[in-house]
C-alpha cells in the first residue's frame, strides 16, 4: 500500500492535483472538504452541524472528521493506497491518523506540501467563487480560511517534517509542471 498525504493552504492546489495523482497511480481519493460537502447537501445531522463552521472558514471538530476518515479507509479494504486530501488538518488529526494507519500496518509514505503565496491563493479562490457555488467561496470567509490554516493547520507540516516524511513542492506554475513535479516524488517515494 502507498498513502499520501497532500498538504497546503486552501487554493493550493489539493483537489485539482488530487484528480490527476488518482488517473496515473490509482490511489483511493480521500477528500474531507468533499464528504463534509456531500453531507451539507443531504442535510444530513452531521452536514447540518458541519455547515456552521464551514461557512465561518473554520474547521469542523477533530473527532466528527477522523470518525469519517476510519469509516472511509474501512470502506475500502483492497485499494493500493489512499490519497488524503485536505486531512490531516490538525495535529491531533494527524496523530489519530498515524494509530489509525498503525493498526493496519500502512503507514504513511509521504507528505507533499503545496507552496503557494497568499495573493494567488486569494485570487484563485475568489476566481473559483465565482461559479462554485461554494458558501466560503468569497473574499470574507476566505480571509478566515487562510487565517485559520496559518493557526492550526501549519503546524501539521512540522509534525511530518520530524518524521522526515514532507517534502515541499512549488504549487505556482501549471497544472501539468506541478503535477509532474509530484509525480517525480512519488515514484521516488514508492
Ligand atoms: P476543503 O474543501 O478541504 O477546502 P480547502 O483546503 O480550503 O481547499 P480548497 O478545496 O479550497 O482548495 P484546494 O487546495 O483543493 O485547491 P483546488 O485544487 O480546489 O475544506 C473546506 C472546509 O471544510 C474547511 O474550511 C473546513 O471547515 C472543513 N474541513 C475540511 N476538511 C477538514 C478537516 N480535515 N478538519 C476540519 N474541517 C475540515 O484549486 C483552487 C482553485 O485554483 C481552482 O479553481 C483551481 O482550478 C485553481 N488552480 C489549481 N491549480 C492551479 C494552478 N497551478 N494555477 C492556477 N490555478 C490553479
Amino acid at each position: 500500500m502507498f498513502n499520501l498525504v497532500l498538504f497546503g493552504p486552501p487554493g493550493s492546489g489539493k483537489g485539482t492535483q488530487s484528480e490527476n495523482i488518482i488517473k496515473s497511480f490509482e490511489l483511493q481519493h480521500i477528500s474531507t472538504g468533499d464528504l463534509l460537502r456531500s453531507e451539507v447537501k443531504h442535510e444530513t445531522p452531521l452536514g447540518v452541524e458541519a455547515k456552521k463552521f464551514m461557512d465561518q472558514g473554520q474547521l469542523v471538530p477533530d473527532e466528527v472528521v477522523i470518525g469519517m476518515i476510519s469509516s472511509k479507509i474501512d470502506a475500502h479494504p483492497d485499494s493500493n493506497g489512499f490519497i488524503f486530501d485536505g486531512f490531516p488538518r490538525t495535529v491531533a488529526q494527524a496523530e489519530a491518523l498515524d494509530k489509525l494507519l498503525q493498526f493496519k500496518e500502512t503507514p504513511i509514505n509521504i507528505v507533499l506540501s503545496l507552496i503557494v503565496n497568499e495573493e494567488e491563493l486569494m485570487a484563485r479562490l475568489i476566481n473559483r467563487g465565482k461559479d462554485s457555488g461554494r458558501s466560503d467561496d468569497n473574499e470574507e470567509v476566505i480571509a478566515k480560511r487562510l487565517k485559520t490554516y496559518h493557526n492550526e493547520t501549519a503546524p501539521v507540516a512540522t509534525f511530518y517534517d520530524e518524521q522526515d516524511k514532507l517534502v515541499e513542492i512549488k504549487g505556482v506554475g501549471t497544472v501539468e509542471d506541478i503535477f509532474s513535479a509530484i509525480s517525480k516524488e512519488i515514484e521516488q517515494s514508492m
